[in-house]
């Protein structure tokens, strides 16, 4: 991996930073959230764009790929889709291609250099992600992937811009919530969380990204 892009997959290039630390510790916060049994599906979403969405979705994947367990990262913002760029991966070998019956799901879910883990690159940008994502195949693959993986992780578009995250939130065990320190609005908040409630889904967690090491460690995990 190039060194800008290793820069976002800290838990890989230095697992024992304080960083590296503070993903373990959301980890364990979203393993105890759990009560009757564990999450198999996770949804990351924000607010607004650049928050640290992806970011977080890719680092939570590997700390627990490093527990051994079997995940999958899935890019599910057909819009601005990073996950390819961030492990060096085919975009156009992914969720709209098999969505769209173009490639079988287990072709488009690529091995990558950290053991454990697996990604589903977005494919090429189609011009209906919502349809898409709304769709009776998109529910039928993740229950063909649950069978295969311990976890999966969903990066999605920002909620509060478009319905995207809300509808993939529908088909999923839990939703974490990203904002950034000093940059998110709280109105912007609130009617992110008004809206992921109304698909039921709960919220297990909101990350506040960007806190700067002298106070917190980089990243902040509100337990709810
Ligand atoms: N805590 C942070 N400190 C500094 N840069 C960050 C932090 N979190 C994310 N970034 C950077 O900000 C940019 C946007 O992050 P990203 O994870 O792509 O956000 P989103 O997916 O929400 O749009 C990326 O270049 C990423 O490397
Ligand atoms: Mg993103």
């Amino acid at each position: 991996m190039k060194k800008e892009e290793r820069k976002q997959l800290i838990t890989y290039r230095n697992p024992t930073s304080p960083v590296s630390e503070q993903f373990k510790t959301i980890r364990t916060s979203i393993d105890f959230s759990a009560v009757d049994s564990a999450f198999q599906t996770i949804l990351v979403t924000s607010p607004e764009a650049g928050s640290g969405k992806s970011t977080i979705a890719a680092n939570l994947a590997i700390v627990y790929a490093q527990q051994g367990k079997k995940i999958l990262l899935i890019d599910g913002d057909l819009r601005k889709p990073t996950v390819h760029k961030t492990f060096f991966k085919n975009m156009y070998c992914g969720l709209s291609n098999v969505l769209t019956d173009q490639i079988e799901l287990n072709q488009a879910c690529q091995k990558t250099e950290i053991d454990n883990l697996s990604v589903l690159t977005s494919g090429a940008i189609p011009p209906n992600p919502n349809e898409m994502l709304s769709s009776n195949k998109m529910t039928a693959m993740l229950e063909e992937l649950k069978r295969e993986y311990d976890l999966i992780i969903v990066d999605t578009p920002p909620v509060t811009i478009v319905s995207d995250a809300l509808v993939i939130a529908q088909e999923i065990d839990g939703v974490i919530l990203t904002v950034r320190y000093g940059v998110t609005l709280k109105e912007r908040i609130k009617q992110a969380v008004e809206q992921i409630n109304m698909t039921r889904t709960p919220i297990i967690g909101t990350v506040l990204n960007g806190v700067s090491e002298k106070k917190s460690n980089y990243y902040y995990y509100a337990y709810k």
